[in-house]
């Protein structure tokens, strides 16, 4: 069986000492907890890798980037690449994430490249796919996702640690969260694409989490789908009861 990944998405969001807060708090609540099986992943700033590993360090809390840049080193200025990443330590990358799709231009040529870096430094990457509201109203989910698979994934060994994100843009921060129905049926697509194309054994492996307006209320109908391994969630993540709430969620639901 899958363990359970609750994996936060702060975004741009909360300042340093907001960041200090939090950490103070979810360490608090998650020192004493049983985590049977359920990995807790924060993506937040990178401004704020070197606090968020000093509270973690000796804790079962992973630290992700939200971006890493397609290139090593070099004059690109703003970016951050692989391997300073993988020199401070981090375990997973958000890569293709919509929102960076939409305002940074991202392909899927350039998912692919970043994945190809992580890989070579031995970072995880989290990578993002899914459908707009008008590709799902023209019935055209499925091939938007392949596609994006396709893509993503060209000239890649899927085994490997990789996580997929499977977030519908017309999910994300309005509200509107799938159906556990509907997000289940894509999450099946996508693992049935990695039988077809990889194998069946790297199928079961390969964590698919659901993004998209995952809240406290909604996450347990969610991971009990068969194919949905857990969240990445974006503003449910920035408050410590919430968070930790899923969390607790995720722990019942392992025991
Ligand atoms: P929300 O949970 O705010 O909808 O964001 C989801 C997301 O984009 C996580 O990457």
């Amino acid at each position: 069986m899958r363990d359970l990944i609750i994996a936060g998405n702060w975004k741009m969001n909360k300042t340093f000492s907001e960041t200090e807060e939090f950490l103070l708090e979810l360490t608090k609540r998650t020192d004493d907890k049983q985590l049977n099986d359920v990995k807790i992943i924060i993506c937040p700033p990178s401004l704020y890798f070197e606090i968020c590993s000093d509270f973690t360090q000796d804790r079962e809390i992973s630290i992700g980037a939200q971006n890493v840049s397609e290139h090593e080193f070099g004059a690109y200025t703003g970016e951050i690449s692989a391997p300073m990443l993988s020199s401070m330590d981090l375990d997973n990358c958000i890569v293709g994430h919509s929102e960076r799709r939409k305002y940074f231009a991202e392909s899927d040529k350039i998912v692919n490249s970043k994945i190809k870096s992580l890989l070579e430094y031995d970072i995880d990457p989290i990578v993002c796919i899914g459908e707009s509201l008008s590709q799902r109203e023209k019935g055209i989910t499925k091939d938007v996702i392949q596609q994006q698979l396709s893509g993503a994934f060209k000239d890649i060994d899927l085994n490997s640690n990789i996580i997929i994100a499977y977030e519908p843009i017309w999910a994300i921060g309005t509200g509107k969260t799938a159906s556990s129905k509907q997000a289940q049926e894509i999450h099946k697509f996508i693992r049935n694409w990695i039988k077809k194309e990889y194998s069946n054994k790297i199928a079961e492996k390969v964590h698919i989490l659901y993004g998209g307006s995952m809240k406290p209320h909604n996450i347990e109908e969610l991971i009990k789908q068969p194919d949905i391994d857990g969240g990445l969630i974006g503003g449910a993540s920035l408050v410590t009861e919430k968070f930790n709430k899923m969390i607790d969620v995720a722990i019942s639901m392992r025991k």
